[in-house]
C-alpha cells in the first residue's frame, strides 16, 4: 500500500467525471487499498478515486468512532435507486477542501446498489451520516463539490482560503 496525494481546490481534476469500472480486479483493489490508506492518513471518514487522481467510479469510507474497530467499506460503480423526499442538513467537509465546512442539504435516506471489494453486487439502504458521506462521495464522481451547493461568495472564498494555506505551506 502506499499514500497518494490528495488533490485540493481548484486543481480542475476535481470537477471531471470518473468513468465506470469494467471489472473488480488485483489493480482496482490496490488502488482502493491505497485511496483507504490516504484516507486514514489524512485522516477522513470518505475519499473518492477522483481525489487522488483517478477518474474511476471508486469511493472507500469509514465511519467507525475513534474508539471503535476500524470498518473499511469499498464502492464500486455506486448507483442511487432512492432517496427521500425528506431531507436535512449536515455540516459537511472535504480532504480536497481542507478546513472548510458548511452546511448542505440532501436526503435523509437514500438505497444504493454498487460492487463491493470482492465485486459482489449490493444493494443497501443508508440513512445518517452514511447517506450524507455516500451522497457527498458520489458528488465526486460527478466532478461536484460540497462547495458548489453554496453561495458564489462563500465558494469563492473557500477556494481562495485552501489557496492561501497551500502557498503558506
Ligand atoms: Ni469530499
Amino acid at each position: 500500500m502506499a499514500l497518494r496525494e490528495i488533490l485540493v481546490v481548484p486543481d480542475p481534476v476535481l470537477k471531471q467525471v470518473s468513468q465506470p469500472v469494467d471489472k473488480v480486479d488485483d489493480e482496482l483493489r490496490a488502488l482502493m487499498d491505497d485511496m483507504l490508506e490516504t484516507m486514514y492518513d489524512a485522516p477522513g471518514i470518505g475519499l473518492a478515486a477522483i481525489q487522488v487522481g483517478v477518474a474511476k467510479r471508486v469511493i472507500v469510507m469509514d465511519l467507525a468512532g475513534p474508539d471503535e474497530d476500524k470498518a473499511p467499506r469499498y464502492f464500486v460503480n455506486p448507483e442511487i435507486l432512492w432517496a427521500s423526499e425528506e431531507t436535512q442538513p449536515y455540516e459537511e467537509g472535504c480532504l480536497s477542501v481542507p478546513d472548510i465546512f458548511d452546511e448542505v442539504e440532501r436526503p435523509t435516506q437514500v438505497k444504493l446498489k454498487y460492487l463491493n471489494y470482492r465485486g459482489e453486487e449490493v444493494i443497501e439502504d443508508a440513512e445518517g451520516l452514511f447517506a450524507v458521506c455516500i451522497q457527498h462521495e458520489m458528488d465526486h464522481l460527478e466532478g461536484v463539490l460540497f462547495i458548489d451547493y453554496l453561495s458564489r461568495l462563500k465558494r469563492d472564498r473557500a477556494v481562495a482560503k485552501v489557496k492561501k494555506q497551500a502557498r503558506a505551506a
